[in-house]
């Protein structure tokens, strides 16, 4: 089953809260994280929030910043992401800014819950996803007939715990506001009860005014996500090839292969290959295959790192190079660390883009094997 890439964002105390329990919403952020966050929205094709956020907040979720706005609908999209909220009970207030801001939005909720809904005249589409509400089904429903590929996701902390519970969270954005709000009957980030996974990935950190952004990865094995033992060949062979790189002290050994979806190899490359002391390895495959080759369509790129997000030695990076090329699926090994482009996000730029982004985590010693000697590299 196709998912979006689900991003899952929140704002917490020192404590761990999520609000208090006073009428206003609590400001947990600083305005350089809002504005961060409005970056994020503008990268997504969809802004999902439980009904209780709704009722508690009632925010309007939109991207706020014109120049965003006016790229999004340069790139071909809508000016503002879907708005997806998910109600049990269908009690929603019509009236609440959600439904009255920003774009097309939708409601996903029970049988039941559609009836109430339905009879609420709501500026929005109502989808009954059967007795019951599956968070499966709902990002199917999403990806298949609402075309989204990435997907954020902003609360509440009913909403965060399940995604993360049922392995379905493929990344947490998380920002600790230095505050405390001490109430035990406040709303809590992630709620009591069982996780699997052990200890998440830690992706990145970053310091924004008084609050600190965390990114990180879950590390419980994700269900329904297409892992192929093709997939698992492919990676081995790019990370044998990272294993050729001329040794820099100043860039990574990487290894690329673009396989077409009969399994046939495109082409593959390595970092510094040839004569060119710059050349990144997707860079280097991609340029041996002609560009108006009719399987790159479908084709794959593995890297045994995550393609690059911004790069000073040419003026695209190698994730510009596979959109460019028409790749709409990559598998990697290992997301690309602080080391030499801090914040680079390689992933979020090709899922903004609608590519799918794989992460093969089991793969990434060997992709880091030929890069002990950097700086920086745990
Ligand atoms: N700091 C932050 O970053 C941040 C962000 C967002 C929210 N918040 C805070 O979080 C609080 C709200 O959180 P919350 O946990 O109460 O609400 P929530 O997670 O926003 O929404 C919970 C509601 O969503 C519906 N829902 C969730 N899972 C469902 C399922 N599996 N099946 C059917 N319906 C389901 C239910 O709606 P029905 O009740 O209609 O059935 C449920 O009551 C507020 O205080 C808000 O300020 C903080
Ligand atoms: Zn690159």
């Amino acid at each position: 089953m196709p998912y979006p890439y689900v991003l899952l964002s929140a704002a917490v105390s020192l404590d761990g809260y999520l609000d208090d329990t006073g009428p206003e919403r609590l400001l947990l952020s600083s305005p350089a994280d809002f504005d961060r966050v409005d970056e994020v929205r503008a990268s997504v094709d969809a802004i999902l929030v439980g009904a209780g956020t709704i009722r508690a907040d009632n925010p309007r979720l939109l991207v706020n910043s014109p120049e965003r706005r006016a790229a999004r609908v340069a790139a071909g999209r809508p000016e503002y992401p879907l708005k997806v909220t998910v109600s049990g009970s269908g009690e929603l207030d019509p009236d609440a800014k959600f439904w009255h801001t920003g774009g097309e939005k939708v409601l996903y909720t029970t049988e039941k819950g559609a009836e109430r809904a339905r009879g609420l005249g709501l500026a929005a589409d109502v989808v009954a996803l059967g007795p019951d509400l599956d968070w499966a089904t709902l990002l199917t429903h999403l990806y298949e007939e609402r075309g989204v590929r990435r997907l954020m996701v902003e609360g509440g902390g009913t909403i965060h715990t399940q995604l993360l519970r049922q392995g379905l969270a493929d990344e947490l954005q998380l920002v600790l506001a230095p505050l405390l709000v001490g109430d035990p009957a406040a709303p809590r980030l992630f709620g009591p009860g069982g996780y699997q996974g052990g200890r998440l990935r830690l992706l990145q950190t970053r310091r924004i005014e008084d609050v600190v952004l965390m990114r990180y990865e879950p590390t419980a094995p994700g269900t329904g996500r297409s892992v192929t033992a093709a997939d698992r060949h492919w990676m081995r062979i790019a990370c044998d090839l990272a294993a050729l790189c001329p040794p820099s002290e100043t860039a990574f050994s990487v290894g690329a292969v673009v396989v077409a979806a009969d399994g046939t190899e495109l082409a593959r490359g390595h970092s510094r290959e040839g004569d060119d002391p710059v050349v990144h390895a997707e860079e280097a495959a991609l340029a041996k295959i002609d560009p108006a080759d009719p399987r790159l369509a479908a084709a794959t790129v593995y890297s045994s790192l995550e393609p690059c997000a911004r790069r000073a030695s040419r003026p695209a990076p190698c994730a510009r190079l596979i959109l460019d090329a028409g790749v709409r699926r990559v598998v990697t090994a290992w997301r690309e660390p602080d080391t030499f482009v801090p914040g680079a996000d390689g992933s979020g730029l090709l899922t903004g883009q609608g590519v799918d982004v794989v992460v093969l985590p089991e793969y990434e010693d060997r992709a880091k094997a030929p890069n002990r000697h950097l700086p920086a590299l745990e």
